[in-house]
């Protein structure tokens, strides 16, 4: 029976953690964005918009002066710079607030 267990526990462990990183991704940018910028909006008005690095810092700085928490102001400004950068394209159109198109 012991046996048993242990071996559940094994192929749980391993079945479990691409799960437990699936929603937030290892990146620590986007568990600060996932954490830091959520209490009043979700992520999807961030990560629809596109813009320079210094237009990311001034948008971080007001989310911190309207009382936005971040532990590590420099890192979110760089992951938000390099994966929304003004230089991507404008991403598809948006979905409705369920994620099924209208
Ligand atoms: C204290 C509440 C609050 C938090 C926390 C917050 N925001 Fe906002 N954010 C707002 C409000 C309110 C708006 C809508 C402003 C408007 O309509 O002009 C907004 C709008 C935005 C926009 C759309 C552009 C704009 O300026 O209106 C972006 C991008 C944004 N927030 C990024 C962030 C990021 C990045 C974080 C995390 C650091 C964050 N927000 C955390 C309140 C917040």
């Amino acid at each position: 029976m012991s046996k048993l267990w242990l071996t559940m526990a094994c192929l749980f462990g391993v079945v479990a953690v691409p799960f437990a990183s699936g929603s937030q991704g290892s990146d620590p940018g986007r568990k600060t964005e996932a954490t830091a910028c959520v209490a009043c909006h979700s992520t999807r008005l961030i990560d629809s918009q596109r813009l320079s690095a210094a237009a990311w810092a001034r948008e971080v700085d007001k989310m911190i002066g309207w009382g936005a928490i971040v532990p590590d102001r420099q890192l979110l400004v760089d992951y938000l710079a390099s994966e929304y950068s003004n230089s991507k394209p404008i991403p598809s159109p948006a979905t409705s607030g369920n994620g099924v198109k209208p």
